[in-house]
C-alpha cells in the first residue's frame, strides 16, 4: 500500500470514529442542522443586525429583514461549535413569518425542543443563538424608533 493510501485509510478511520462518537452524543436532528444548516449568510439590506459573543468565545450574527411587522427573512453566521450552528439554523427557521412580538417570546427551550436535547456542556449554545436574536430585535426596535423620530422631526 502506498503512503497516500495509508494516509487516506487513516483519515477514513478517524472520520468514522468521530461520526460514531457524534451520534452517541447528539440527536439526529442536531447533527442534521449542524451539517446542513439553513439560512447561512448575510442579508444585503438587513432591517436589523444582532451579534453576540458567548462566554465560550464563540460568536453568532443574525440578520433580520422585517416587512410591516413580520420577519420576512433571516440569516445567520457563526464561528462556533456544531450545536451553535444547529441552534442558529433552528432560530432562523423559527422566526421567519413571525411578528416582532412573537419572535421576542422565543426561548432557548424552544430551540432545545426542536433539537431534542443537548449535552450539558452545550446547553449554552441555544442560549447564545436566542441572545443573538434578542440583540437583533433590540437593534430593530432602536432603529425603528430612530426612524420614527427622524420622520416626526
Ligand atoms: Fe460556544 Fe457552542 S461551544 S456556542
Amino acid at each position: 500500500m502506498s503512503e497516500n493510501n495509508d494516509f487516506d485509510a487513516l483519515v477514513g478511520e478517524i472520520e468514522g470514529a468521530i461520526q460514531k462518537d457524534e451520534k452517541e452524543i447528539y440527536t439526529e436532528k442536531t447533527l442534521e442542522e449542524a451539517y446542513n444548516p439553513k439560512n447561512v449568510g448575510e442579508l444585503k439590506e438587513p432591517s436589523a443586525v444582532g451579534k453576540v459573543t458567548g462566554p465560550c468565545g464563540d460568536t453568532i450574527q443574525i440578520h433580520l429583514k422585517v416587512e410591516g411587522d413580520i420577519i420576512s427573512d433571516c440569516k445567520f453566521i457563526t464561528d462556533g461549535c456544531g450545536p451553535s450552528i444547529a441552534s442558529g439554523s433552528v432560530v432562523t427557521e423559527l422566526v421567519k413569518g413571525k411578528t416582532i412580538e412573537e419572535a421576542s417570546k422565543l426561548t432557548a427551550d424552544d430551540v432545545l425542543a426542536i433539537l431534542g436535547d443537548l449535552p450539558a456542556d452545550n446547553l449554552h449554545c441555544p442560549v447564545l443563538a436566542i441572545n443573538t436574536l434578542k440583540a437583533a430585535l433590540e437593534d430593530y426596535r432602536n432603529t425603528r424608533s430612530f426612524r420614527n423620530q427622524s420622520i416626526s422631526e
